[in-house]
């Protein structure tokens, strides 16, 4: 986990929202009830400057941690979408409760009804560099698929293809788990995360996707214990693997 560099100094209520402790409004309320301590002091004026790194802050009695860099594996349930604000649906970043700091978003998306591994932070570069295709991070996804999979069709997905819109999109890795005459479960590996890619590149089988789950992502693999809707953060060795995965 990267640590505050000595000498960084930011305003307090800055500090306090960031870490997720409610919007700068909130803070500066709670400064006026006398609930925040600096050092040990009661401290009422919001817009004075700390060093995070340095100085102690409490809220109702609480340490607050200054943790400059995020990184958090949700198992995305069904019915969430993937964003920071939403009007109808829920987000992923309201899923992280207490840790949802304002500055975190997911890298990349994951349908309404897509399942699975889903990386929030608020490392930006370290977003981006993930996310470009040239990086080539491999996301693995298990999918249940109704319609007949041509003879082919690891063949095909190995070629890269055209989508129906005459997007092209990188081949992919096609493992077949188990293979009905009119179903199938399968494992896909791509490397970019175009708009509903899974979902398409099947489309162009003739096979309908019924159920999609990102198992994997780069160097990180959905653990089972973590259910639907839990979440954890990413030990150092991890995001450091993250990093070498792009560079
Ligand atoms: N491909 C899709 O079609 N949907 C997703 O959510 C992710 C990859």
């Amino acid at each position: 986990m990267a640590v505050a560099v000595m000498g960084e100094i930011m305003r307090l209520d800055k500090f306090l929202a960031d870490m997720g402790k409610g919007s700068r409004s909130q803070v500066k309320e709670a400064g006026k009830k006398g609930r925040i301590y600096v050092n040990g002091q009661v401290e009422k004026i919001l817009k004075r400057k700390i060093d995070p790194n340095i100085d102690q802050v409490t809220l109702d009695g609480e340490l607050v941690q200054y943790r400059k860099w995020e990184y958090f594996l949700l198992n995305k349930p069904k019915g969430v979408v993937s964003a920071t604000e939403d009007k109808r649906y829920k987000t992923v970043v309201d899923l992280l409760g207490k840790d949802g700091r304002r500055d975190l978003f997911p890298v990349g998306r994951l349908d309404l009804d897509t399942e699975g591994l889903l990386l929030l932070t608020n490392d930006g570069d370290m977003a981006h560099r993930l996310l470009s295709p040239k990086k080539h991070v491999d996301k693995t996804y298990y999918a249940r698929v109704s319609g007949r999979l041509p003879k082919d069709a690891v063949q095909i997905m190995a070629q890269g293809m055209e989508l129906e819109d005459k997007t092209r999109v990188m081949p992919g890795r096609l493992e077949i788990a188990a293979q009905g005459q009119e179903e199938a479960e399968i494992y896909l590996t791509i490397q970019e995360g175009k708009f509903h890619q899974v979902k398409r590149m099947f489309q162009v089988l003739g096979c309908r996707v019924e159920y999609l789950k990102r198992m994997s992502f780069g160097p990180l693999a959905l653990e089972e214990d973590l259910l639907p809707g839990q979440y954890r953060r990413l030990t150092e060795g991890e995001i450091e693997s993250l990093r070498e995965n792009a560079p």
